[in-house]
């Protein structure tokens, strides 16, 4: 069986991080983005080759990145876009940044980052998704659908057009053969996380934060045959959090 091939944004740490991990037990091959270099602690052995350093803010970085990912697809196949990467901005002590206070170069920032880098992924790697008939996960936010005490209202607007774009695109695509879905988490230890929204955990059901690999193994899945029917859907992963 040929070897999977994912490329993954945001790969340097937390979630996507774990991600790596997770693909590669599984026997993929692993193409990773970030605005760091390769960390030469990390495991993998194709780590170095396979690492593209770049900004998805930046559509000149996106459009280098894309032709660099095509020239290392030996049979131009793709077989998953999980966009991963994401910024969430905050004020000083961890604080919400509302309505009132996000000025329009950081409305720009936070949805270039979190809409128009999986956009626009999505967009340019279509022919190599479609020959290997591949499948994209987003990764939303738990906050595209509710206020949330920490996350502030740009990143919550961008995860929101995420699941609006991950709908449209699973649409839009399908027919092609390529599926599109969504992972939503909730509150994931990771470097996002604010000091207060640590201290939500009592609250969750589970009573406890997720873990980033509990949100990779999800992400798997979806682009698994396991999920073959599995198309335009959005899975939370946030123990129970409703209230
Ligand atoms: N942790 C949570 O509780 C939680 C909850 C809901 C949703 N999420 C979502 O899950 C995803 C991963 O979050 P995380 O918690 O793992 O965050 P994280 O630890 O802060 O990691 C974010 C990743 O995105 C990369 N990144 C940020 N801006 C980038 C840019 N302009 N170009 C390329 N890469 C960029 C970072 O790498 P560099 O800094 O090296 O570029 C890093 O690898 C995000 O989309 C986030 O919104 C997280």
């Amino acid at each position: 069986m040929t070897q999977r091939t994912l490329l993954l944004t945001g790969a340097s740490r937390g979630i996507g991080h774990a991600t790596v991990k997770v693909f590669q037990a599984a026997g993929w091959r692993v193409l990773t983005v970030s605005r760091t270099a390769f960390d030469p602690r990390c495991p993998w052995h194709a780590g170095a080759t396979d690492h593209f350093e770049g900004d998805l803010s930046d559509n000149a970085s996106r459009t280098m990145l894309v032709a660099a990912v095509r020239k290392t697809l030996p049979d131009g196949c793709l077989h998953a876009v999980v966009n991963n990467a994401g910024i969430s901005p905050k004020g000083s002590d961890g604080a919400r940044i509302g309505v009132a206070d996000t000025d329009e170069a950081l409305w720009l920032k936070v949805l270039s980052v979190n809409l128009l880098g999986p956009a626009g992924l999505m967009r340019d790697l279509l022919p190599e998704l479609e020959r290997g008939q591949g499948s994209v996960v987003n990764v939303g936010s738990i906050v595209g659908t509710r206020v949330h005490p920490y996350a502030g209202a740009a990143y919550a607007c961008s995860k929101a057009a995420l699941a609006a774009l991950s709908r449209e695109a699973a649409a839009e695509l399908g027919p092609r053969g390529i599926r599109v879905n969504m992972v939503t988490p909730g509150e994931i230890e990771t470097a996002i996380l604010s000091d207060g929204a640590r201290a939500m955990a009592g609250a969750i059901p589970l009573r406890r934060l997720g873990t980033p690999e509990e949100v990779a193994r999800v992400v798997l899945f979806l682009c698994s045959g396991e999920a073959s029917y599995v198309n335009g859907a959005s899975i939370d992963v946030n123990g129970g959090q409703h209230a």
